[in-house]
C-alpha cells in the first residue's frame, strides 16, 4: 500500500503552517545568531566605527524598520543621535561622511534599502549591514556585514528573523554602551513566552471579530507595538493602528467606544503611565489587552510575563504578538503563509 507524502507538510514537522513553525525556532536561532556574533572577529571594528560616528543612520523597511526603530530608540536613550530612516523614505536625510548608516534586511535584497545605502554611499558614509542571507545584494554593497542566522523563513511574515534581528542590534548595542547582558537566558525567556500560546489564541480569536485596533506602547515598547498592529494587519487583515499610548488622548482616543480594542504593550518601564493610559481608554468603553511585562496592567484580558532583565522583556513580547497575529489570521479563515497582496521580498521601488 502506498502512502501519501506530502513534501509540504512533512517539512512543517507536524505544524499546521510555516508561521507557527518558524515562530517556535525562534529560541533556538537567535541563540544561533548570538553565537555567531559572538565570533565574529569584525564586531570589535564595526564598534569602534559606530562609536566614532557622528549620527547613526537606521534604514529598513517592514519588520525590519521596527527592529531598527527599537535598536534607534536604545541608543537614543545612551546619548547617541540617531535617525531611524523608513527606506522608501530615504531622500528626507542628508548623510556625511562622519555618519554611519545601519542598513538591515531580512533578506538583504527589498530594493527600498538598496536604493537608501547607494544615496548614503555617494555622500561617503559607512554602511554597516544586518542581513539574514549570506553576500546578499545589500551585504555586498556595504562596508561592514553583520548576519542573523534565523535559517530560511517560509512564512511571508516576518516573525523568526525580526526576533533574530533585535537579538543582533541587542548584542550590538550592549556593546556599544558596555552593558552587561545575561545573552545565555534570551532561549529560555522565549520558550516560557510561548507556554503561553493558549493566552495568545484567545486574545487573537476575539481581536479576529473586530474590524479595527489599537496597539498602544511607551518607549521602546512601541516599535513592539507597531510590530503587533503591522502582523495582524498582514496576515488578518485586521485594521490595526499603533500609537504612542501616551499620544493616543490627542486624537485616536475619538473612535473609542463599547468594545473598541486596544492592546497595550508593557516592556515593563512606564507601567504606571500605561496603567493611566488603560483606565482612559477603559472609562470610554473601549475593551483593553495587555501584554505586560512583570506587573499588571488591569486590562480586561492579559498575559502577564515574568522576566527578570527587563532588557530582556523584547524576547518575551515579540513571539506573543506574533501569536496574536498568527490566531486572528486562523479565526478568519486565513492561510497565515500566504497573505494576499504580500511578497516575501520586495525587489521593486
Ligand atoms: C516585505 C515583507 C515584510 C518585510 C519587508 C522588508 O514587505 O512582506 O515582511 O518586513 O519586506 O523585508 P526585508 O527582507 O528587507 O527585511
Amino acid at each position: 500500500r502506498q502512502i501519501d507524502w506530502d513534501a509540504s507538510a512533512a517539512s512543517k514537522e507536524g505544524f499546521e503552517y510555516y508561521m507557527l513553525k518558524e515562530i517556535y525556532e525562534t529560541p533556538e536561532v537567535v541563540m544561533d545568531t548570538l553565537y555567531g556574533l559572538k565570533n565574529d572577529t569584525n564586531i570589535d571594528k564595526i564598534i569602534d566605527k559606530i562609536n566614532s560616528s557622528k549620527r547613526i543612520i537606521v534604514v529598513a523597511a517592514g519588520t525590519s524598520y521596527h527592529a531598527g526603530l527599537y535598536f534607534s530608540l536604545l541608543l537614543q536613550r545612551n546619548g547617541y543621535t540617531t535617525i531611524p530612516v523608513v527606506a522608501s523614505e530615504y531622500y528626507n536625510i542628508k548623510t556625511g561622511p562622519d555618519d554611519s548608516v545601519i542598513a538591515i534586511s531580512q533578506s538583504g535584497e527589498t530594493m527600498d534599502v538598496i536604493m537608501a545605502i547607494r544615496k548614503f554611499k555617494e555622500n561617503n558614509s559607512s554602511i554597516i549591514s544586518l542581513t539574514n542571507v549570506i553576500e546578499s545584494a545589500i551585504s555586498r554593497e556595504s562596508d561592514f556585514k553583520i548576519y542573523t542566522r534565523a535559517g530560511p523563513e517560509i512564512g511571508v511574515a516576518a516573525t523568526k528573523t525580526f526576533t533574530t534581528q533585535i537579538a543582533a542590534l541587542t548584542f550590538i548595542w550592549s556593546k556599544i554602551v558596555d552593558k552587561k547582558i545575561n545573552f545565555e537566558s534570551i532561549g529560555d525567556v522565549i520558550r516560557s513566552s510561548l507556554d503561553k500560546s493558549g493566552e495568545a489564541r484567545r486574545i487573537g480569536e476575539e481581536l479576529a471579530q473586530k474590524e479595527n485596533a489599537y496597539y498602544l506602547g511607551r518607549g521602546i515598547s512601541l516599535p513592539l507595538a507597531m510590530e503587533g498592529s503591522l502582523k495582524i494587519k498582514e496576515i488578518a487583515y485586521l485594521h490595526a493602528e499603533a500609537y504612542p499610548a501616551g499620544e493616543s488622548k490627542h486624537g485616536p482616543i475619538a473612535l473609542i467606544s463599547n468594545g473598541f480594542p486596544v492592546v497595550f504593550v508593557n516592556t515593563g518601564e512606564f507601567t504606571e503611565e500605561l496603567q493611566s493610559n488603560v483606565q482612559e481608554m477603559k472609562a470610554r468603553g473601549a475593551l483593553t489587552y495587555g501584554i505586560s511585562i512583570n506587573s499588571t496592567l488591569n486590562t480586561h484580558k492579559e498575559i502577564l510575563l515574568k522576566v527578570s532583565d527587563e532588557n530582556l522583556a523584547v524576547f518575551a513580547l515579540s513571539p506573543i504578538i506574533q501569536l496574536i497575529a498568527y490566531y486572528a489570521a486562523l479565526a478568519r479563515g486565513n492561510n497565515p503563509d500566504r497573505p494576499r497582496n504580500l511578497a516575501k521580498t520586495v525587489t521593486v521601488e
